[in-house]
């Protein structure tokens, strides 16, 4: 067939018509237009018939998306018949319909399938739209048929999206165009747009969203402000529907940013007033506001540092303020010393979100949650979990991850990251007996955060292939058992149909990690980039640099002592973990220059020295990128021309770059130690 816009086709309803071959439309994401043929007509018959059993918002809204999702994914229109769907609250139905229906955790769901009837039950009317979005996507993935019974609910309470959208319509580290909700120092943004984009959040469990950058020091400011406050509110209309709230990014000192008070010591009476006077002007607009994300004292952002006050004093003013609307403080760990000097070798950069929060346990009020970055760095390839995990035990506390791919390939390199996700859910903390972070997950870290991939982007997301990051951190975020392989066939199906694409985008996914870690920065050797932009090799771009992060390397040796004898960082884990780190010959290997000076002819396990398996990272990094872009020229003629395209000029981008990572870095190597590459494969010396 020809090419149709597929987002017109959208916009007005049209069911997409397949040629020979799988017509995919990328600003569809995992929600392509399918048609009847694989569903059985048992069901199609109960599917047409759908009954929404209660009122309110998010019950209707769940029957529009349900009745709209059946239209257009699947051609299913509504009729009466003998058939039906019934949705409701678990509660409700239980009575009305004298079953006996087990109550779930809050916003969970059962899906029960008779001869004649589908019942989508919620614990709330949050968990009935969870439910609605399941069967949508198990109609696809397949698991739908009389006899099943299903029972789901999310692993965290907050499976946060946070946007780093600054008000000129810019995206800091955004890979995937503008801003979605901002142009020209405006909130402007395309009604459509932005519901189209909550029904994708919704769909894989999203329920809070930041709109703003947590830099609000750059911008954005003022959104508190009656200026904004209106448009805003427009936009929190738009989300409330999916069970989606909103959260603001604020800037600690806006009360003298704005102008009203001199100053923003959170012990201060007329501060903690003006937050107060300021929290109930944005309740009038945003009632149900989920509260504020906060980045203080942290990269030159104004924070209680400034007035000698604790991180707990500076959160719990606000919570304070925030509290009588129900609203929340969400707190950013995210705090170092960003004006080191790199000669004082004391300064460790990895323990500084321990350091200041450990001691602070305990301090921070009901309302107040820290967020903290998976790692102690920030969002490298690889980097340990924070020690903060498992051992913070009286604060609340979520988990942030980065899905725009700052550090990992910028949305032109493939990099599927619930590859890494995977890893960081097993890691053991090991402090209690059920101690890993997927299990963690839920009991005592309370959700996810992670930065938004999205912008302007006809696909959303830059590369049409990272669409399966963002629905991964979401399906991750509401089930932390799920593996990267699951999630990867799951989204592949879901996009593109049963397909050799479909399999071999999977395949191309659960590699595509491990390939990009060798060819950029391997072993936990961490920033080897381009200060500032983050992308393109640069070993030494952060080795004399006030941010901090130094790997030194000199002729012999490489990386950073972190056990006792060294920063001691190893120290802030629990005694079994620490033990690990500390020993080289036990130390995961993935991470053994995070944690371990060593020599470059330091042997490692498989008997080669350090050196050698660095040549051999970026060389072999190299080959699998080009083997990648070969699979997926195998796809040709055989998917969308539109994403066969797309995809193959980002791969053959990210070619180019993989070879510029390997030469520049084992040649930086080769010059520094001396020591050729084995394989006699180096000539740039
Ligand atoms: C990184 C990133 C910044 C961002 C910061 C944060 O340092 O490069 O752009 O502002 O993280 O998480 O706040």
């Amino acid at each position: 067939m020809g090419s149709v816009n597929c987002h017109t086709a959208l916009h007005n309803n049209m069911a997409l018509v397949y040629g020979d071959l799988m017509k995919i439309c990328e600003y569809d994401c995992w929600f392509q237009a399918w048609g009847t043929q694989h569903i059985p007509a048992s069901l199609v018959a109960m599917l047409e018939n759908v009954t929404i059993e209660e009122q309110g918002e998010i019950m209707g809204w769940t029957g529009a998306e349900l009745r709209r999702g059946l239209r257009r994914g699947f051609g299913i229109s509504q009729k009466a018949g003998p058939k039906e769907t019934r949705v409701g609250t678990i509660g409700h139905l239980n009575t009305a319909l004298n079953l006996a229906l087990p109550p779930q955790k809050p916003e969970g769901f059962v899906i029960q399938v008779t001869d004649d009837r589908i019942i989508i039950a919620g614990q709330d009317p949050q968990g009935a739209l969870y439910g609605a979005y399941r069967l949508l996507a198990l109609l696809r993935l397949g698991g739908i048929s009389p006899g099943t019974r299903i029972a789901e609910a999310p692993a965290g309470s907050h499976r946060i999206i946070n946007h780093w959208d600054n008000l000129d319509g810019t995206v800091e580290r955004g890979y995937a165009g503008n801003s979605l909700f901002y142009k020209d120092n405006r909130i402007d943004f395309d009604p459509q747009r932005i519901e189209d984009y909550a029904r994708l959040l919704a769909s894989v469990g999203i329920n809070r969203i930041s709109i703003n950058n947590a830099n609000v020091r750059k911008a954005a400011k003022k959104l508190i402000t009656e200026t904004y406050l209106p448009d805003v509110a427009k936009l929190a209309a738009i989300f409330r529907p999916f069970g989606i709230r909103l959260l603001l990014s604020i800037n600690f000192a806006s009360p003298y940013l704005l102008g009203e008070v001199s100053t923003a010591d959170p012990l201060d009476p007329a501060v903690q007033d003006w937050w107060k006077a300021r929290s109930e002007v944005i309740y009038r607009y945003i009632p149900d506001l989920a509260g504020f994300v906060v980045k203080a004292d942290s990269e030159f952002e104004p924070g209680p540092f400034q007035y000698g006050r604790t991180h707990a004093q500076g959160a719990n003013m606000l919570a304070a303020a925030l509290k009588p609307h129900g609203g929340e403080v969400i707190w950013r760990c995210f705090v170092y010393n960003c004006t080191q000097d790199w000669r004082d070798p004391s300064i460790d950069r990895a323990k500084a979100a321990y350091d200041h929060f450990m001691p602070l346990d305990g301090g921070f009020d009901q309302n107040v949650l820290l967020q903290i970055k998976f790692g102690p760095y920030d969002f490298q390839v690889r980097e340990p979990v924070s020690p903060l995990f498992g051992r913070l035990s009286k604060t609340r506390h979520i988990m942030e991850l980065q899905i725009t791919q700052e550090y990992t390939g910028q949305q032109i390199d493939l990099c599927y990251l619930p590859w890494i996700w995977e890893d960081i859910m097993n890691f053991d903390t090991a402090y209690r007996p059920a101690s890993t972070i997927r299990e963690l997950l839920g009991p005592s870290i309370e959700g996810l955060a992670g930065v938004s991939n999205v912008g302007l982007d006809q696909n959303w997301t830059g590369h049409t292939l990272a669409q399966a990051n963002l629905y991964g951190y979401g399906r991750l975020g509401w089930d932390p058992n799920l593996s990267a392989q699951k999630i990867a066939e799951e989204w592949s199906l879901l996009t593109f149909g049963e397909s050799d694409a479909a399999q071999t985008v999977t395949k191309l996914l659960m590699k595509s990690y491990p390939v990009y870690e060798g060819y950029n920065a391997p072993f936990g050797v961490c920033f080897m980039v381009n200060p500032g932009s983050h992308y393109g090799p640069n070993p030494e771009g952060y080795e004399f640099s006030k941010w901090g992060t130094y790997h030194r390397a000199d002729r012999q040796s490489i990386g950073v002592d972190r056990g006792p004898t060294g920063t001691g960082y190893t120290e802030h884990y629990s005694p079994q973990k620490a033990g690990l780190f500390r020993d080289p010959s036990r130390c995961p290997e993935e991470l053994i220059l995070f944690f371990h000076r060593l020599r470059y002819d330091y042997r490692m396990k498989n008997n080669e020295t350090l050196i050698q398996n660095i040549y051999n990272a970026h060389f072999e990094g190299y080959e699998a990128v080009e083997a990648m872009r070969n699979d997926w020229m195998g796809l040709k003629g055989k998917l969308d021309e539109t994403v066969y395209t797309s995809v193959l000029s980002r791969l053959e981008q990210q070619l180019e770059n993989a070879r510029e990572w390997r030469d520049v870095i084992n040649t930086y190597f080769w010059r520094k130690t001396g020591i050729p590459d084995a394989k006699g494969r180096l000539v740039y010396g």
